[in-house]
């Protein structure tokens, strides 16, 4: 039953370090020339990254939302109140309601900015994309996450993520699946500090946040792919994902879509 479990989310965090140069997908890029000058990971809540040549067409968009998947580009991310969260707005990008078991989305904490905690029974980890939050549990224990770094809170652990100036946050939360004899502990800590590990019959490089033990029903991938790297391995299963594409360009195939 439990394997079952631990392949039913992998949710992963994409960083494709791919320069690109003037090639065969040779559409003009925004980033190429602006990247150096932009904050690491700027692209995830940059909403200008459509082709030069297509940017300000009205109605344009690469994302597209399908039985089994979605492409959620950023100009489609839209922003609103998130509950019990004190001057922060959310963006969803997966939500039960497309069919997934958990949820992700993207929070923007303004200053004075302060968590509402998840349902009952409900995990959450959070990453830092831009900015720093200060996580603190309700026994006073108190952390500073700066970009890169995260967080994970296992069901029913009170804890605020607050700030004060503007941050940003990806977001996971899902129903906990309970094993008896199995607990989850709260974690802090940073991508560098995660050790790289083997992928045999692969050659990108690969981080994970979370432990790998069976109390952990599902774990956060740090991917990074040099420029020409691919994934060899073709993924065919029931396994659900959320991914954010950090930093850099890719060709992802998703369904039958390109
Ligand atoms: C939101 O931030 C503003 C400006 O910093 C602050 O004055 C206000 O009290 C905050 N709102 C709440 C509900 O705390
Ligand atoms: C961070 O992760 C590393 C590697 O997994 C571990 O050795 C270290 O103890 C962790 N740090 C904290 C503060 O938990």
């Amino acid at each position: 039953m439990r394997t079952i479990f631990l392949l039913l989310l992998i949710s992963g965090l994409f960083r494709y370090s791919l320069a690109q140069e003037e090639g065969f997908c040779s559409a003009p890029s925004v980033l190429s020339k602006e990247s150096k000058s932009k904050p690491l990971y700027s692209k995830i809540y940059d909403s200008t990254l459509s082709p030069l040549n297509l940017q300000n067409l009205p109605g344009f968009t690469r994302s597209v939302y399908k039985r089994d998947h979605a492409l959620i580009s950023p100009e489609s991310h839209v922003y609103g109140p998130l509950p019990d969260w004190i001057n922060t707005s959310g963006a969803f990008l997966i939500s039960p309601e497309m069919g997934s078991h958990f949820i992700m989305y993207l929070a923007k904490l303004k200053e004075n900015s302060r968590s509402g905690l998840p349902l009952h029974d409900v995990e959450r980890f959070i990453f830092v994309l831009h900015g720093a939050v200060t996580v603190t549990s309700a026994h006073g224990e108190s952390h500073i996450l700066k970009v890169d770094s995260y967080a994970y809170f296992p069901p029913n652990f009170e804890h605020s993520i607050e700030s004060d100036a503007p941050a940003i946050i990806v977001v996971f939360e899902r129903r906990y699946a309970h094993l008896s004899n199995h607990v989850t502990e709260p974690l802090v800590n940073s991508t560098d500090k995660q050790p790289l590990l083997e992928t045999p019959g692969e050659i990108f490089e690969l981080r994970k946040l979370l432990p790998m033990s069976l109390a952990y029903d599902f774990n956060i991938h740090i991917m990074d792919f040099q420029p020409g790297e691919f994934l060899n391995v073709k993924e065919v299963h029931y396994n659900q994902h959320g991914l954010l594409l950090l930093e850099g360009e890719g060709i992802y195939r998703l369904g039958d879509s390109w």
